[in-house]
């Protein structure tokens, strides 16, 4: 704890205790505020307010820093999988090879799905979003798996492995079933990114091959989604959960808002924006132009960040991810060719450079899902996959802070002052008059 600070209001005074954190970011504890100064604080979109202290994730948006339990993402991107990162931001330190082993197993036996959620899918109307279906077949799990279990953390632990297992399964049958194929099982001997694209593209027709550079390029993306501290979704997991719902439940929210095209939907909306692009014969200038135009709500979508004010570090990985991927498969997507040269034209532009607006883990990644053939508008339930071992955790550590409590933010009023009620035949006379 630091020293304090002094807020003063009208005429009274208070000293409020300053917390400084492990990288030295410091935080003035408004806590008493309004018991003691009649006083709250309002800050739209939070982007001055600490919601919580946390020790999973750390970001350093000027240095473009990010650590999850202290591992630089780069570090863990180029050694480790996505299984074994999970495994770090849930239980707070890297598995031994007996843990990771019992984990991964774990995975395997909780990756199928109850047959009678198969008929979910069959009775979703043809254009749904697969984010809009995921949010409900996980908020279903409520009813197919109930807590099981005599202790709470055994109960935790069979939910959270049930879940991270249990999601790539939802999607895969989601997109199965999308296409009137049939449903792939996962297979025992396949790894957790591995049995994704198995059970997405084996066709009884065309077996699964596994390419390792999919695999490899696979694990890196969900490893550059796992967590981001206090996001817009993260912050639903952990608002909807001090409720003390369920975790299937929570999570389900959490979906819905990673979908909006400001968060996680902006992978599919990036992807579209470059499609349009190419399109009108790739030519980016009317588009940044567009970005640019205070009476267009056009923005570049992939550009900008509430933390990052300088290149998020996840695009600058995903974007090797892409270029090493084309080149591993010898294809070419001129959409990447497209993002380059609107990445060039944008940082060259004053605009974005006084707004700060880089590249973020959004502008790059919809080109390795496409070269990994996932389709566009699956694109945010890969994200809602990546984000799930950071939601989980976080919403561990929210239910086990011993300064939880139900989040629920006051507001300032200013509506119109008491009156009294009109009955209708007087309503309808004044107006009338
Ligand atoms: C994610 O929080 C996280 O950590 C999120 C995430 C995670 O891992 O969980 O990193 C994932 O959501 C990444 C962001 C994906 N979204 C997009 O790419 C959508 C496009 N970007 C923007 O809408 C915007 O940059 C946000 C929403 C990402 C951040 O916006 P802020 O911090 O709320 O800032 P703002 O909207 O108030 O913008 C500040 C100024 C505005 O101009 P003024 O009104 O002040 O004159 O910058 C401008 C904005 O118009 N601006 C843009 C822009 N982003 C901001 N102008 C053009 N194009 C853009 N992309």
């Amino acid at each position: 704890m630091g020293s304090c600070a002094t807020l003063i209001a009208g005429d009274k005074k208070i000293e409020l205790p300053i917390i400084i954190g492990t990288e030295n970011e410091k935080a003035i504890d408004i806590s008493k505020i309004c018991k003691e100064l009649g006083y709250i604080t309002v800050d739209p979109g939070f982007a001055n307010t600490g919601s919580c202290k946390s020790a999973i994730t750390f970001m350093d948006g000027e240095k473009g820093i990010l650590r999850y339990r202290g591992i630089p993402v780069e570090q863990l991107a180029e050694n480790s999988t996505f299984v074994e990162t999970a495994y770090l931001l849930i239980n707070g330190t890297l598995p031994t090879e007996t843990e990771l082993k019992a984990f991964s197993s774990l995975l395997t036996e909780h990756s199928l799905l109850h047959e009678d959620m198969q008929i979910f899918y069959q009775n979703f109307p043809e254009r749904s979003h697969p984010m809009g279906i995921l949010s409900s077949m996980v908020n279903a799990l409520n009813s197919f798996y109930p807590y099981l279990g005599e202790s709470r953390e055994e109960r935790i632990n069979i939910t959270v492995t049930r879940l991270l297992s249990k999601v790539r399964t939802m999607a895969a049958m989601s997109y199965k079933i999308s296409r009137g194929h049939k449903v792939e099982y996962s297979r025992p001997d396949l790894t957790y990114c591995s049995n994704f694209l198995h059970m997405m593209f084996t066709t009884p027709v065309r077996p699964y091959v596994e390419n390792p550079d999919f695999v490899k390029a696979l694990n890196v993306f969900w490893i550059l989604h796992a967590d981001h501290e206090q996001n817009c979704s993260t912050s639903t997991v952990r608002l909807v959960g001090s409720a003390k719902v369920n975790l299937y439940s929570a999570i389900s929210a959490g979906i819905c808002a990673l979908w909006g095209p400001l968060h996680g939907g902006a992978n599919q909306a990036v992807i579209e924006m470059l499609e349009t692009i190419n399109k009108n014969g790739g030519d980016v200038t009317p588009f940044v132009k567009r970005a640019k135009d205070k009476d267009d709500p056009f923005r570049l979508m992939g550009f900008g960040h509430r933390v990052y004010k300088t290149y998020d570090p996840r695009a600058k990985i995903i974007k090797s991810v892409c270029d090493r991927l084309l080149t591993a498969t010898k294809k070419h997507d001129p959409l990447l060719d497209i993002a380059k040269k609107l990445e060039d034209v944008a940082l060259s532009d004053p605009y974005f450079i006084d707004y700060n607006l880089y590249p973020n883990v959004d502008f790059y990644s919809g080109l390795v899902l496409r070269s990994l053939g996932i389709p566009t508008n699956m694109f945010p339930v890969m994200f809602a996959i990546g984000r799930l071992p950071g939601w989980i955790a976080q919403w561990k550590e929210g239910q086990e802070d011993p300064e939880r409590a139900l989040i629920r933010p006051c507001q300032i009023y200013l509506g119109p002052k008491q009156r009294r009620y009109v009955p209708i035949e007087e309503m309808d006379r004044q107006v009338a008059s």
